[in-house]
């Protein structure tokens, strides 16, 4: 489209968006993102944006309702001072696992943050590995997704691990898994949990041959670390001679660093989406990062060209 590209970035982070600019050759918009004495979040956006295509990075992670804040203010003062066009760049969509009702009396938390993104005047949306792909029809605009599946993919596979299989933690994570698997070149293993209470998990079955193999666990996010330790102890027991995982987001909420330092995992791998926390060296992680597949998504959007490529 015409009019300049520019980039800002809230306070969820900054590393990401300034990688994707450095990516771009182009300068973070200067704005001032803070706090009021008195709590409020303070938005003020301190270079000239009329006519412009504005790409605003923000993470909805933890402190997700800051963070949030952060982002619905960032894209008023844009509208407000005349960009032409405002695309939300949330990498990680926070509240994604609240995209349904499990029982009476719950909010539908993922639409309401998906109507807030709207009303505030986002005019486009950019997400990688949304927890649930559904939630891209909560939105009435264009909702581009991206995957990190093959990088992290690509990234084993040069890893060359002995015999390896694909697991997937869960039973809504198998398609992931098996894409997966596909661009390894390995085998599938799928276990069912169930969470007997919110942040609690229990292994109850698994499928698929792991003996003797380098079992590969592959998911969306890890929270509190319970779904990998859990599956790296029932692996193991199977005869697994070797546990990795590897996750797009790590949110590593609570002592979820201690859950895999205690674990059976040799390595765990994520992606930049959310800034690593102090320490996660004691939990064997290890990052690569997303800056240049949304450099790349960024500049498509801004020349009118297709994503397609991008998502294989
Ligand atoms: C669940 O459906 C997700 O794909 C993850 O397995 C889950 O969110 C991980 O959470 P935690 O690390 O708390 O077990």
């Amino acid at each position: 489209m015409d009019g300049r590209l520019q980039i800002f970035s809230g306070n969820a982070n900054r590393p990401l968006a300034q990688a994707i600019a450095n990516g771009m050759n182009i300068n973070l918009g200067r704005a001032i993102v803070g706090t009021f004495r008195n709590g409020e979040t303070r938005v003020k956006i301190e270079e000239n944006v009329r006519g412009s295509d504005v790409f605003v990075v923000q993470p909805t992670c933890t402190p997700v309702n800051q963070h949030l804040m952060e982002l619905l203010l960032l894209i008023d003062a844009l509208r407000r001072a005349s960009a032409a066009r405002v695309t939300a760049v949330v990498p990680y969509y926070g509240y994604a696992k609240q995209e349904k009702k499990t029982t009476g009396r719950e909010p539908i938390s993922a639409k309401l943050v998906a109507n807030l993104i709207r009303t505030a005047g986002a005019d486009r949306v950019l997400t990688m590995d949304l927890h649930a792909p559904a939630i891209e029809g909560f939105f009435d605009i264009p909702v581009d997704h991206l995957q990190a599946g093959p990088l992290l993919a690509d990234h084993l596979r040069l890893a060359r691990l002995h015999d390896p299989v694909v697991v997937s933690p869960d039973a809504g994570g198998v398609g992931r898994a098996n894409s997966f698997r596909e661009r390894v070149g390995a085998g599938l293993a799928i276990i069912a949990k169930q969470r007997p209470r919110p942040d609690v998990v229990e292994m109850i079955e698994m499928v698929g041959e792991v003996a003797g193999k380098t079992a590969v666990i592959v998911d969306d996010m890890i929270s509190t670390g319970g779904t990998l330790a859990e599956a790296a102890r029932a692996l193991r027991m199977r005869g697994a001679i070797a546990v990795y995982a590897c996750a797009t987001h790590g949110i590593f909420a609570g002592d979820a660093l201690d859950a895999l330092e205690h674990s059976d995992l040799l390595e765990t791998l994520v992606t930049d989406t959310i800034p690593l926390p102090d320490g996660h060296q004691r939990g064997r992680i290890s990052k690569i990062s997303v800056a240049p597949l949304f450099a790349e998504a960024i500049v498509r959007i801004h020349k009118d060209l297709s994503l397609s490529a991008l998502f294989s």
